[in-house]
Parts: C-alpha cells; structure tokens; sequence
C-alpha cells in the first residue's frame, strides 16, 4: 500500500486558468489526478536521460516493402532478440508497410538500436518512443 501525503500549493490564475484547460483537454479526472500525471511524465522524462535507466517504447517505421529491407530489419530484430521483445507489420496496401517494434532496456541500448533501424535504407520515416518502467513512479 503506498501512503499517500497531502501538500498545498498556489499559483496565478492565469495558470490555473491554463491548467484547468490543459485538464479538460487531456479528460482528466481531477486536478490531483492531473498533477500527478504531470509529475510521473516529468520525472520519466528525466529517468530516461539517465541512460542506464530501463525503458521500455516502440519503434514506428514507415516503409515500403522491398525484400532487402525486410531481410535487413528482420536481421537487426534476430541480433537485439533481447530488446526487441515484440513486432507487428502492417501492409497498409500494396506496397506501403507500417512496423511497430516493442522495445525494453537500457535508455541508451534503446536509442542506439532505433537509430539503426531508423537508418536502415527503404525506411520513409519512423519514431522511437519511449516510457520507463521506473518503480518509484507507481
Ligand atoms: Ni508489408
């Protein structure tokens, strides 16, 4: 059971004002909720700076199918089998692929194979996007 402490705080009202938006856009429940939301984002933002830290995210790659690039990623995909825990390839018609890559590990392990990948010739473009699995902000 996490214990949970109350605090206080004040702000202008143009910020609040913000806040309150920014709350109704995201749909979030309450303000403590939205706080919260934005303190985990932040801290997790920062965890994965640390490079060290465990990550875990997905590599978006757009491309065409081109049987050298499926070969290449399928390859990259074998030599990371440790960080590369899942995928998923759409053909989104006959020529265009979308490829979501499930990724955990180190920060740094992380970026460097997305790098690679992102590189990889035939790749339109692709994301990496990344979360941590940091316990302290549960
Ligand atoms: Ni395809």
């Amino acid at each position: 059971m996490i214990e949970a402490v109350r605090f206080g705080g004040s702000m202008s009202k143009e910020l609040l004002g913000e806040f309150k938006r920014l709350i109704a856009k995201l749909g979030l429940p309450s303000r403590p909720e939205a706080i919260r939301k934005l303190i985990r984002e932040r801290l997790a933002q920062k965890e994965r700076k640390l490079s060290n830290e465990e990550s875990i995210g997905t590599i978006t790659v757009y491309s065409y199918e081109i049987r050298e690039l499926t070969e290449r990623l399928t390859e990259l995909q074998h030599h990371f089998h440790r960080q590369i825990i899942s995928t998923m390839h759409i053909h989104l018609d006959k020529h265009k692929c979308l490829e979501f890559i499930a990724v955990k590990g180190k920060g740094k392990d992380i970026k460097r194979i997305a790098d690679r990948l992102l590189s990889t010739k035939g790749i339109k473009h692709g994301r990496l996007t990344t979360t941590t699995t940091g316990k302290k902000l549960w």
